[in-house]
């Protein structure tokens, strides 16, 4: 068997697609486009090619976007103060600080300080506290991708057996939630659980949010699920990899996520829609 190869390209592009139209419609009644700003710090090479793709994103579905790159050395006091610039800014309907920060910035300081009205990450405690609550909020933009890869696939979620490999604040715990929500037995596997591949092998859904590559192989993989890989790493060779052997899994898998083209250009979707929403707030 060869499973199915789950097109996160061309869904992502229907999606932004539908997104330009809605925008031009905001625009024409608020005349102003629905704006982003994206903030960096410091010089890590994979947060500059992600940010740098956010913003090329927005602006071709006619949004403003504003790229602030500030310097490795910047104080959680000087970023704070940009943050509170933008939440006092009305033509800005979102913020996004990218993570990692350097060490002398405390993460989760900076993303309470974003107002939750303009948090299009879905990272500030009261987003992350209504997700669980199920109230209705912004979706952390990876996990909301992934589901809806799985809905454009006609996934059957409500009591399907879900293992989610990765705990992270980011992807794993949002994705464990949503799976939650949409009926699905969720399984949430960390760093530490025994004999991964017992959890593993029971899923009818397998995310890999690990950051290890290739580490999700045909053995781990029950036939038929469906496997979606959040991972990009980068090997030694220069290649870009996932958490899953890809080629191995798919002799296994119904379907299989790859990296690059799978789970990326739909993170990047959702921040779209997100910031769509947050402004489409405004016209109620
Ligand atoms: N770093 C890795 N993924 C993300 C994301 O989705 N949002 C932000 N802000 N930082 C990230």
């Amino acid at each position: 068997m060869s499973a199915q190869k789950i097109d996160g390209t061309a869904l992502a592009a229907s999606i932004r697609s539908e997104i330009s139209t809605r925008a031009s419609r905001f625009s024409d009644r608020m005349g102003r486009p629905p704006g982003l700003t994206v903030v960096v710090v410091g010089n890590n090479p994979a947060s500059a090619v992600y940010v740098r793709n956010k913003v090329k994103a927005c602006e071709a579905a006619g949004f403003h976007s504003e790229l602030i790159a500030l310097p490795q050395e910047c104080s959680e006091a000087e970023l704070l103060s940009v943050v509170d610039r933008l939440n006092a800014d009305p033509a800005i309907d979102g913020i996004l600080v990218q993570l990692p920060l350097p060490d002398q910035i405390d993460d989760q300081r900076v993303i309470e300080a974003i107002s939750a009205e303009k948090d299009v990450d879905g990272f500030h405690i009261e987003n992350a506290g209504a997700l669980m609550t199920g109230a209705p909020v912004f979706r952390p933009c990876t996990p909301y991708g992934v589901m809806k890869m799985l809905e454009h696939m006609g996934a059957s979620l409500r009591g399907a057996e879900a293992v989610v490999v990765g705990a992270s604040n980011i992807v794993g715990k949002p994705m464990a939630m949503l799976l939650l929500r949409a009926g699905a037995t969720v399984t949430l596997c960390n760093s530490k659980t025994r004999d991964l591949g017992a959890h593993t092998r029971r899923a009818d859904i397998l995310i890999a949010a690990v950051g290890r590559p290739q580490m999700i192989t045909a053995e781990m993989v029950k036939p038929g699920a469906i496997v979606i890989d959040v991972g990009i790493n980068r090997l030694a060779d220069g290649r870009l990899v996932g958490d899953v052997d890809t080629d191995g899994v798919a002799q296994v898998a119904a379907a299989v996520s790859p990296v690059p083209g799978g789970v990326g250009p739909m993170t990047i979707a959702m921040l779209l829609v997100n910031t769509m929403e947050s402004a489409e707030r405004k016209l109620r």
